[in-house]
């Protein structure tokens, strides 16, 4: 039998409705570069739901998001604040460092970082001999499954206004994120509590594409010369439009999520039933339980997924991912494999 891979929430295509909408619309003739009437479509539904004008573009990853972002809104000098295991900081090649901005790291256990961490790096630059922190960056749900809540979103956002820096919040896998039961925060809190932040369709369903949104709307000015720039504005821009409108006409965005979600859920619960501990607490569709490596060996014969961290000489932590295609029977084929 074929291995089930849990390596990702990118490792199907699309969900059907979206392939559908993508197929019916097909022969429909439309102007370029994101100005179609889909992209429009699918703006006016996203700000729907943050219930606030936004300014909001589509590209087609989430490197190429973050890339775009920081790049646009920092000065030469300035720099962006980041945990230590931080997407832009470990697994963009350098993208951030190419273009000339120092990422200040923040070393941490659960993914997540405070405002008090942020004072300290503040605190630790202080004129023009160092960079000059300007951003804050963080991603919800971020690099090891950890979500943060609205009083931590609000803490940071009120810390980053004080001070004078923008916040910025990678939103690859907000879809978990936003539905997990471990994080009270929704899309209209998005709009309040960060300066830009994007909305990944990628690991939740779409085909590929991420809705970066500008809740501070003068960031947003030039944006598109800066989308052009780096490669990132598609001529068929229609195809990212088509599948946001699909994602945000009902509520399949936050369906898939809860699903999941919901195949996490059930496997990190019999995985702890059966005595197994955590990396970190299981919140959403990523976790990260702790196996001994002879099981690690024998599930690899049915399973693909990866192997994250060394935890002593007999155990390591795995990454499991679930997606909104995971089957329920491959959940329980997994846990009766363990
Ligand atoms: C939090 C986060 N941001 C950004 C990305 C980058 O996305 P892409 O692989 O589409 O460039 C990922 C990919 O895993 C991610 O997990």
């Amino acid at each position: 039998m074929e291995k089930y891979s849990f390596k990702n929430d990118y490792s199907e295509g699309a969900h059907p409705a979206i392939l559908q909408k993508l197929v019916e619309t097909n022969l429909t003739q439309t102007i370029g570069y994101g100005e179609d009437e889909f992209c429009d479509e699918a703006r006016e539904l996203i700000k729907k739901q943050l219930k606030k004008e936004a300014e909001i573009h589509f590209v087609s990853g989430g490197t190429q998001a973050n890339l775009i972002v920081i790049s646009s809104i920092l000065k030469p000098y300035e720099s962006v604040i980041a945990a230590e295991t931080g997407h832009i900081a470990v697994h963009e090649t350098g993208a951030i460092e190419a273009t000339g901005h120092k990422i200040n790291t923040i070393a941490t256990s659960d993914g997540k970082i405070s405002a008090i961490q942020i004072e300290k790096v503040l605190k630790l630059h202080t004129d023009e001999h160092m960079v000059k922190p300007k951003m804050v960056y963080i991603s919800n749900s971020t690099e090891v499954g950890s979500v943060y809540t609205k009083a931590e979103l609000k803490s940071i956002y009120n810390f980053c206004q004080e001070n004078n820096l923008i916040l910025f919040v990678d939103g690859a896998r907000l879809g978990s994120a936003l539905t997990s039961s471990k994080c009270d925060l929704t899309l209209e809190d998005m709009a309040n509590l960060c300066d830009v932040f994007y909305i990944g369709g990628t690991k939740n369903g779409a085909l590929i594409g991420e809705a970066i949104v500008f809740n501070k709307l003068d960031l947003n000015e030039n944006f598109r010369f800066h989308i052009k720039q780096k490669g990132g504005m598609l001529a068929k821009g229609r195809l990212i439009g088509i599948q946001f409108s699909e994602l945000f006409r009902n509520d399949l965005f936050f369906e898939m999520g809860k699903h999941a979600n919901k195949m996490a859920e059930k496997l990190a619960k019999n995985i702890s039933n059966k005595g197994f501990e955590f990396l970190t607490e299981p919140s959403s569709n990523q976790i990260f339980p702790i196996f001994p490596n002879e099981l690690i060996a024998k599930l690899q014969h049915h399973f693909e997924f990866f192997v994250w961290e060394k935890i002593d000489e007999e155990k390591s932590a795995i990454r499991l991912v679930t997606s909104w295609a995971t089957s329920e029977e491959k959940v329980e084929y997994f846990i009766q494999s363990i």
